[in-house]
């Protein structure tokens, strides 16, 4: 049995990215995607790409270019949902909820805003000049990327921990007032493993310190070109150099084997020439992203190819976030006038819309329930109970528990697990495999997961219909 760990992280685009990115970011991104233990989103912030950059041009180029960019790296859409930040119109709704309880000495704390702060006033300007609101509340704008997707685990470098840590904040204070559970709360996940690359002058790669090496932008030889700038000492061909005291070896790691590294080493020590090294360097990331680079330009080519990815992921995307709006806004109080009717016990029944629960004996005596989607077809199946008694119990543990029930999805079909569950508001269905084998043996992760979509958006619509 596995539960999969929904991974959310979200990359900035301005500009284009380059070779710090990519093993610092894109790469063991992708990496966990594969886990099978792990449901990854990952998304294109380019609402948060306005706080930097007012030029249109870049910013619409931008976009495409990382889109790109993460797909020839390897993103799988049919794993990985895939989407843009924009395309989601329940993401500013939910930033808004949150602005309202979030606290303004909260993000008077935002390291980035107090970095422009401090900037203003070593230079004796006006502590305010040119930061704009969209800067000081940029952590409400992320805490709103991350809680839309119930994300448990949130990728990041170290820079962004401080984030993470106000989005958990900001979703234990709206849980507070409006209900434990509405929000899930999220942890930062900071490999210590990757490395931070060195950029030209041996300082950490970043595009403001004016020392990156593209990854893909320019073609191979951008790539080549900016490898040949890498600050050297004078040592001669033939002198022995210490590879430590630049950046061509840690660069070449990232790239290579430890033998393969090690050896580099060993040749540097015995006086390999700084340009034969820099060829060699550049030789062996080429074998590692000159492949890439080919798709990278095939899919710039086509960006009509892009944008069907884009416009899918979000429409995957968005059956999560239009429940869990929906959610909200019922639990802050923006819901519909019969809603606050004094007297609900007159009114007349009204049918209930979304799936429906149907209890059945099975053929081994014992009594199961399944959650039956709107087209007839099963979308749960319960484990076994030894009474109808049981079985219509846990039907309404569920039905109460309604839109606080929090479903989690794995490889596999629906199976109830009664331990561990229903301690609290949440309630969690498990996955087994044994449950696919009996229900859907064919199906393909993918088809499981639209399953396991329709049957959070289905009891979503079941639970709303019954609140009204
Ligand atoms: N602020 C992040 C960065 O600059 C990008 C980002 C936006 C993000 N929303 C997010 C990262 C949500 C993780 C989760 O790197």
């Amino acid at each position: 049995m596995s539960i999969r760990t929904r991974v959310l992280t979200g990359i900035t685009t301005s500009g284009t990215s380059h070779l710090g990115n990519y093993v610092g970011a894109i790469r063991p991104a992708l990496r966990l995607a594969q886990d099978p233990g792990t449901d990854a989103f990952f998304f294109l912030a380019d609402y948060h790409a306005l706080i930097k950059c007012d030029d249109p041009e870049r910013v619409a180029r931008s976009r495409m270019e990382i889109a790109a960019t993460w797909l020839a790296c390897g993103l799988d859409p049919a794993r990985v949902t895939f989407y843009r930040q924009s395309d989601i119109p329940e993401i500013p709704e939910l930033t808004w909820l949150l602005t309202c309880v979030t606290s303004k000495g909260l993000m008077n704390r935002a390291h980035a805003y107090k970095a422009a702060v401090d900037a203003n006033q070593a230079r004796g300007e006006d502590a305010d000049a040119g930061i704009t609101m969209g800067l000081y509340s940029y952590p409400v704008l992320m805490a709103a990327d991350i809680l839309m997707f119930g994300a448990r685990r949130v990728p990041v470098g170290r820079d962004q921990v401080q984030h993470i840590e106000m989005a958990r904040d900001i979703a234990m204070r709206f849980n507070h007032l409006y209900g434990e559970g509405l929000l899930v709360l999220p942890e930062a996940a900071v490999d210590e493993d990757v490395a931070t690359l060195p950029g030209l002058d041996g300082r950490k790669m970043s595009k403001s310190y004016d020392n990156i090496i593209p990854l893909f932008a320019g073609g191979a030889r951008a790539q080549q070109e900016a490898i040949a700038r890498i600050v050297t000492d004078s040592r001669a061909p033939g002198e022995p150099k210490d590879p430590d005291s630049n950046a061509l070896l840690a660069l070449y790691r990232a790239f290579a084997t430890r033998a393969q590294a090690d050896a580099f080493a060993v040749d540097l020590r015995g006086g390999l020439a700084w340009g034969d090294a820099k060829r060699r360097l550049a030789e062996r990331i080429d074998a590692e992203v000159g492949p890439l680079r080919a798709r990278y330009e095939a899919l710039l080519a086509d960006p009509d190819q892009i944008e069907e990815v884009l416009r899918h992921g979000a429409a995957k995307a968005r059956t999560l976030a239009a429940p869990l709006v929906a959610k909200l806004r019922t639990a802050v109080g923006l819901r519909s006038p019969q809603a606050i009717q004094a007297a609900p016990a007159t009114r007349p029944r009204q049918p209930v819309a979304g799936g429906r629960f149907v209890t059945f004996r099975a053929a081994d005596g014992r009594f199961h329930f399944r959650f039956v989607g709107a087209d007839g077809s099963d979308l749960l199946l319960s484990i076994p109970f030894d009474s109808p008694r049981a079985a219509a119990d846990w039907v309404k543990v569920l039905d109460k528990s309604g839109g606080q029930a929090s479903f989690v999805w794995g490889p596999g079909a629906l199976h109830l697990e009664p331990e561990d569950t229903v301690a609290g508001p949440i309630t969690v269905l498990w996955f087994a495999e044994e449950r696919l084998a009996a229900t859907a043996p064919q199906a393909a992760a993918d088809e499981r997961d639209a399953l396991a979509r329709r049957l959070v958006a289905e009891f979503e619509v079941r639970w709303r219909s019954q609140q009204v």
